[in-house]
C-alpha cells in the first residue's frame, strides 16, 4: 500500500500498443500483456496497464450489446464473492460479470457465514479456496483486508473496497466512463472535481491515482476537516508532476470545471465533531443546480454511489441531463468483465 505519488504521471489516454485480446476464448490462450496476479488497489498500475483495461472493457461492451451478452471465456473457472460489508453495484456487477464470462459463482455474504461464528479471515480465505475459489472478489470494511487475503489465498484477488484505502474497480469504471463521454475521449488537462466527504473516501484515493495518471487536472474539495491530510498528498503528486489540488471553496472548485463527482457523506464512519450537521453540509457543499452552473456548460455529473439525495447531491442534478450516473453503473459490468478476464489470464509474475 502506497500512498505516496513517486509514479510519473503518464497520461493513459497515450496508448500502449499492446494487443487487444479476443475475449471470446480462454484468457490463457491469449498474448495478453498483464502482469499483475491480483488488483488490491490501482497505484501499481502502469499507463499501459490503464489503456489494457479501457481497450479490454471496449472488448467486453461489444459482448454486452450481442443478442446474447455472453462469452465461454471463463467456463470452468469459479469466481468467490466474499463481502463483509454491504452492497449494491460492485457486489451485483461482479457477479453479472462472472456470469457473462461463463465462470461459476460463489456468493458469501460474511453476516450468514461461518463468520460469524468467529472465523478468521485467513480462515475464511482457506476455506474458499477448499471449496474451489480460483478468483476472489473481496470486499472488507478493514484497510489492507485484501492484502491479507491474497498473502494466503493461491488464485487472484481483487478488492471490491477496504476500509477508507481503496475501491479500484470503482476508480476504473470511473475513469471508463470520463473516457466515454468526455469529448475527445481524454481527460488530458481537463479539471476534475471530487467534492465531499473525502476523508472516509476509498473512492477518492483510488481516483486520485487514476485520473492524475490520466493527466487531468484534479481537485478536492469539502470542509477542512474531510480534506485533512490531503494538502500533504497534493503536495507531494504536484512535485511529481501530478496536477492536484485541494480546497475548501466550492466555488473555486466547481468553476470551469468539466466533470463533478460528489461523495456520499458516509455517516457510518463520522467520528463526532468532523461536521456541525448535514442540514449545514448540505448548504455549504451539497451540488445544487445553482452550483453547478458555475462548471462548464455539459459538465459531467457523477456519483460512486450510494448517494443521499438532498444532502451531498440534490435529487434534480442526479437525475438531470448532465448525470452520467447511470452510466457508472452500467460500465461497471464491462470493467469487472475486463479484469476478471485479465487476472484469470495470469497466475504468475508481479503481485500488485
Ligand atoms: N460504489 C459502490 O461501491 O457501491 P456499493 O457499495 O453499492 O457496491
Amino acid at each position: 500500500m502506497s500512498i505516496g505519488l513517486e509514479a510519473d504521471g503518464a497520461a493513459a489516454d497515450a496508448g500502449s500498443g499492446a494487443p487487444i485480446p479476443s475475449v471470446d476464448v480462454a484468457p490463457e490462450t491469449q498474448p495478453v500483456a498483464w502482469r499483475h496476479r491480483h488488483l488490491l488497489d490501482v497505484d501499481g498500475l502502469s499507463a499501459a496497464d490503464l489503456d489494457l483495461v479501457m481497450r479490454t472493457t471496449d472488448a467486453m461492451r461489444e459482448v454486452l450489446a450481442r443478442p446474447i451478452a455472453k462469452v465461454p471465456a471463463l467456463r470452468g473457472r469459479q469466481v468467490t464473492i466474499l463481502f463483509y460489508e454491504a452492497s449494491t453495484r460492485t457486489r451485483v456487477s461482479f457477479e453479472v460479470a462472472a456470469r457473462n464470462l461463463s465462470a461459476d459463482v460463489v456468493n458469501i455474504a460474511a453476516a450468514s457465514s461461518s463468520v460469524a461464528k468467529g472465523e478468521s479471515l485467513i480462515d475464511t480465505v482457506r476455506t474458499v479456496e477448499a471449496l474451489g475459489a480460483q478468483l476472489l472478489v473481496l470486499r472488507h470494511a478493514v484497510s489492507g483486508a485484501p492484502y491479507l487475503a491474497a498473502e494466503v489465498f493461491g488464485g487472484s484477488v481483487l478488492n471490491g473496497g477496504d476500509g477508507w484505502h481503496a475501491h479500484p474497480t470503482q476508480a476504473l469504471l470511473d475513469l471508463y466512463t470520463m473516457r466515454e463521454r468526455l469529448p475527445g475521449g481524454s481527460l488530458a488537462g481537463r479539471k476534475v472535481v471530487i467534492l465531499g466527504d473525502v476523508l472516509h473516501s476509498r473512492v477518492a484515493r483510488s481516483n486520485i491515482w487514476t485520473l492524475t495518471a490520466a493527466g487531468a487536472d484534479l481537485w478536492l474539495c469539502g470542509p477542512a476537516t474531510l480534506l485533512r491530510g490531503f494538502e500533504a498528498w497534493a503536495g507531494r503528486g504536484a512535485a511529481a508532476g501530478r496536477r492536484f489540488h485541494v480546497t475548501t471553496s466550492v466555488d473555486e472548485a466547481l468553476r470551469d470545471a468539466d466533470v463533478v463527482m460528489a461523495l456520499r457523506i458516509q455517516r457510518e464512519r463520522m467520528a463526532a465533531g468532523l461536521l456541525p450537521s448535514l442540514r449545514e453540509y448540505a448548504a455549504r457543499y451539497g451540488l445544487t443546480r445553482e452550483r453547478l452552473a458555475l462548471a462548464q456548460p455539459g459538465a459531467l455529473v457523477m456519483h460512486p454511489g450510494p448517494m443521499n439525495e438532498g444532502v451531498e447531491i440534490a435529487a434534480d442534478v442526479a437525475a438531470g441531463a448532465q448525470s452520467v450516473i447511470t452510466d457508472q453503473v452500467t460500465n461497471g459490468v464491462a470493467v469487472r468483465m475486463a479484469l476478471l478476464y485479465l487476472l484469470a489470464g495470469t497466475h504468475r509474475g508481479e503481485v500488485a
